[in-house]
């Protein structure tokens, strides 16, 4: 019998301080940066963000979604035999967020790692648990993206700051007979390393170089609509399926001109995309399971339903997962 993955329960979490566009432009203004809710809304789609307290890591965030998700799948935490987060806002240089989580779920032992593929890294994340489960190195996995993308972004770049948010979502991923996961396609390209970064690292105890987030918006918009049509349709190839069969688009929520941009270059109704940077912003790794927990939760996406998930981001990376849920 042949083995495969499905998600089984989907969850996230949200830190409580909403911040509306009006809310930072009224921020920034008072320290000389001008921007404006109508800026924010015309370029980008974003109304809010919500921003964690400087006290809360990216562990906590995770670990709060992995419980919501926990419960959604009706399965305890120790039952959980892999734990995997994709994040670039760890809580520490190492361990991993998802040790320092594994510790806040009580559990201890199953296999527990980070994956940095920026904002492609739950759709990397779930693709590496999906092959640990099929391989039956895995049996019931946590696939987690959470970031605290408020600490890196400079409140000085107004071309930046406005666009990102803290969250956290998580899926329960379990072996089953019959396919969840129906295919992937993951891809990087480096030598864009420099369109999106965080150049600084830490050395000798000092913090060498810029460490806040440094973006070329246009450069990234361009390369991102591009490839997340190329992944959609290679995903598609592998699986044997059209974008007819999907139900519901969710890709990473960057900018809603790019989300648009790949529906209809996918010619999919945009009543079948799936929409939370109104609310969230851009919350790199945690974005994608994020939208898919909201639309689970509103009844949107039911079971049997088909979804492409698409991330896209720093590395320069991107890739899809086909789903059937
Ligand atoms: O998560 C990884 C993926 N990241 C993305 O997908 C981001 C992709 N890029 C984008 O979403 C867009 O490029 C941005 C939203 C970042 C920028 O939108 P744009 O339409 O490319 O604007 P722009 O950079 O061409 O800037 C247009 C104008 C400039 O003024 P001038 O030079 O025309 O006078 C900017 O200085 O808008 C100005 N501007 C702002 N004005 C008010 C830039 N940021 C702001 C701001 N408020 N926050």
């Amino acid at each position: 019998m042949n083995r495969y993955s499905r998600i089984t329960g989907t969850g996230s979490y949200l830190p409580p301080r909403r911040v509306t566009n009006a809310d930072l432009a009224a921020e920034l203004g008072a320290s000389g940066v001008e921007t404006s809710d109508q800026w924010i809304v015309d370029r980008t789609g974003i109304h809010a963000r919500h921003f964690a307290a400087t006290d809360v890591t990216s562990s906590d965030l995770g670990a709060q979604a992995a419980r919501n998700a926990l419960e959604a799948a009706g399965i305890a935490a120790g039952e959980i035999d892999l734990i995997i987060v994709a994040t670039s806002t760890p809580d520490m240089v190492f361990p991993s967020a998802a040790c320092i989580l594994q510790n806040k779920l009580g559990i201890a032992g199953c296999a527990a790692f980070d994956v940095q593929a920026v904002c492609s890294g739950f759709v990397y994340a779930l693709t590496v648990a999906d092959s640990l489960i099929k391989t039956g190195a895995a049996s019931k996995a946590l696939v987690i993206g959470a970031e605290v993308f408020s600490r890196i972004l400079d409140f000085t770049d107004r071309t930046t700051c406005v666009l990102f948010g803290d969250g956290a979502g998580a899926v329960v991923l379990e072996a089953s007979d019959t396919p969840g996961i129906l295919a992937s396609d993951l891809h990087a390209d480096g030598k864009h390393v420099g369109i999106l970064c965080v150049p600084g690292t830490v050395s000798g105890g000092k913090v060498m170089g810029d460490p806040l987030l440094k973006m070329d918006g246009q450069a990234v918009f361009k390369l991102a609509v591009g490839v997340l049509e190329d992944a959609a349709r290679a995903t598609l190839a592998k699986a044997g399926r059209t974008a007819e069969d999907i139900d519901w688009l969710i890709p990473h929520q960057a900018n809603i001109r790019i989300m648009q941009g790949t529906a209809k270059k996918l010619k999919l109704p945009l009543d079948k995309l799936i929409v939370t940077v109104d609310q969230h912003g851009n919350t790199s790794a945690a974005s994608i399971p994020l939208a898919l927990d909201a639309a689970v939760r509103s009844g949107k996406i039911k079971k049997g339903d088909t979804l492409m998930l698409e991330g896209v981001g720093g590395g320069f990376t991107w890739g899809a997962v086909l789903v059937d849920f």
